[in-house]
């Protein structure tokens, strides 16, 4: 069988590119979505870091909570499931924030935002690029590169992206997160989410969540696991195999040319010049 052509992956809403994974349908009717005060939310850029951060967030409560798959992931039908769920509900996404049902922002539900350097996003995501047989087929890193820097990548632009939650970083309702700083002090950070989530725990207990969220545990744990679909964390795969890949920061020097890195540096200024937070990214250890 030829691999599916790039119309059949992907299709645009507002002007960003989706995986057919998130029907039209569904894409118009997320504003229709029943939001309850107590859901937490999980936004990302895609590849920043969003299993890790659901790892940890689902290892953390002691009363039942149901992780569910993204918002926007799949058909019509998916909104009534997620009704369905009597138990408390984590829901992933990976919509840029102007896209998020209002209902969340109603109900000041309780968000979590995690990004990281674009440079290791995009590298990240070029490999995913190269092993998801939902996502268009890419010959090149300098191919996928340009695609990147210009947002024609699904999800849109990464840029855009960060800046339309960024403009929320004072909403109370909303925890920032940077994967850089997980790496660098996860227990510091798993306290940090659980005081946001009034969630108390111990100690010990935050040392036993860090080791089993480490990358080697949590990819060993895919690996033994058998994937269902339903269960994805991911609306651009339901195969976590595919997810823990180095677990590294710094990755893009394997990458990057210096002509490119050049490139990245000049159009990140320009785009992210009244940023703060773009200030506290972190390309190396
Ligand atoms: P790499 O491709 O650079 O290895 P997402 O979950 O948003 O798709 O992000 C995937 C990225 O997070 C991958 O990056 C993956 O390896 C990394 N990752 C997943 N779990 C991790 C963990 N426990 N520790 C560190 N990195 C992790």
């Amino acid at each position: 069988m030829s691999n599916p052509s790039e119309t059949e992956l992907i299709h645009m809403f507002k002007g960003i590119p989706f995986t057919t994974r998130s029907s039209l349908e569904l894409l118009k009717s997320l504003d229709t979505f029943d939001a309850r005060e107590d859901d937490v939310l999980l936004g990302s850029y895609p590849k920043s870091g969003t299993h890790w951060l659901a790892g940890v967030i689902t290892k953390l409560y002691n009363t039942p909570i149901t992780l569910t798959s993204p918002i926007e992931y799949g058909d019509v039908s998916r909104l009534e499931e997620l009704n369905k769920l009597s138990s408390k509900r984590i829901i992933p996404t990976h919509l840029d924030y102007n896209m998020l049902p209002s209902n969340f922002k109603n109900k000041n539900c309780k968000m979590i935002y995690i990004s990281r350097n674009p440079k290791d996003t995009a590298v990240s995501m070029y490999h995913y690029y190269r092993e998801n047989p939902h996502l268009p087929t890419v010959d090149t890193w300098t191919a996928f590169f340009d695609l990147f820097l210009e947002g024609d990548v699904v999800c849109g632009s990464w840029f855009d992206h960060f800046l339309s939650w960024e403009e929320h970083k004072n909403d109370k309702n909303i925890l920032f997160l940077f994967y850089e700083d997980m790496k660098k002090d996860l227990p510091k950070i798993v306290k940090e989410i659980s005081v946001f989530l009034d969630i108390d725990i111990s100690d010990d207990d935050i040392q036993d969540i860090c080791k089993k969220s480490s990358f080697s545990e949590m990819k060993n744990d895919t690996e033994k696991e058998n994937s269902d679909p339903s269960h994805t964390v991911c609306a651009l795969t339901s195969n976590r195999k595919l997810i823990f890949r180095k677990g590294t920061v710094g990755d893009w020097k394997n990458h990057f040319t210096q002509k490119q890195n050049l490139k990245f540096e000049e159009i990140f200024n320009e785009k992210m010049k009244l940023s703060k937070m773009a200030k506290s990214l972190t390309y190396e250890f």
